[in-house]
């Protein structure tokens, strides 16, 4: 405690060599609950807590059986996957190293590689019936571009799903500044019975994420003859 009475939280004493940036997300870090509640249950990320609370409003995991994760690592969201659906098959994607995660596929690889969407279903038995995207672009702080180019990745994850996935299946990705763009929510609604924007408690409230949960995917549209 301080001499005000006020509970000062974990400080950095070393942040001399750091930017101010950088201290200021790691003293965040350090004081946030949710990180420390993670490794207390071992998750390997916060984000585990998201996957959770949008699972308890949607039921996204009841009955899954194949399961696509796009921007996998650290690995938290095919936890939760795996301990809420255990005979699921997942495969994920991520530009960064992901360790192994039991009954979980994993490509190091750029989704928007020519190649990505080819690995990913060819390592499911079966069509999916979940495609999560907790992708975000590394932000450059040029805000404009920073949004087109996360709306880039939820735009190539959209694609993905409305081509692979089984009908009645489901679709989450993570969005930016309230909501999805008029053009990708209009393909969203007439692709799905179901299109949704929630932002989980454990979402910071400082940060302009959502998500988007479109579910009851309608099919393939028949091609034409
Ligand atoms: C917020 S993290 C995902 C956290 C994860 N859901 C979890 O629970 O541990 C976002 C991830 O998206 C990945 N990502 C961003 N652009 C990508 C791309 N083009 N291809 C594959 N992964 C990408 C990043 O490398 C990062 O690991």
């Amino acid at each position: 405690m301080s001499r005000s009475g006020r509970d000062p939280g974990t400080r950095l004493r070393t942040a001399k060599k750091r930017t101010a940036s950088s201290a200021r997300w790691l003293t965040r870090q350090l004081n946030d609950p949710y990180v420390q509640k993670a490794r207390a249950e071992g998750w390997r990320s916060r984000a585990a807590f998201k996957m959770i609370e949008l699972d308890e409003k949607f039921a996204l995991l009841k009955g899954a059986r194949r399961v696509v994760d796009l921007g996998i690592a650290p690995g938290g969201w095919s936890q939760v996957v795996r301990q809420r659906a255990p005979l699921a098959k997942v495969v994920g994607i991520d530009l960064l190293p992901t360790d192994p995660i039991e009954g979980v596929t994993i490509f190091q690889m750029d989704f928007m590689a020519d190649e990505a969407p080819e690995a990913l279903t060819g390592a499911l038995d079966g069509p999916p019936d979940l495609v999560i995207s907790d992708m975000a672009a590394n932000t450059v702080g040029h805000k404009q571009t920073d949004h087109l180019r996360t709306m880039g990745l939820v735009e190539t994850a959209v694609d993905f799903a409305i081509t692979h996935l089984a009908p009645g299946g489901a679709f989450v990705a993570k969005v930016f500044a309230g909501g999805t763009d008029t053009t990708l929510l209009n393909l969203l609604k007439r692709n799905f019975t179901t299109v949704k924007h929630a932002k989980p408690p454990a979402s910071r409230k400082d940060s302009s994420e959502w998500y988007v949960i479109a579910q009851g995917f309608k099919g393939k549209p028949a091609e034409p003859a």
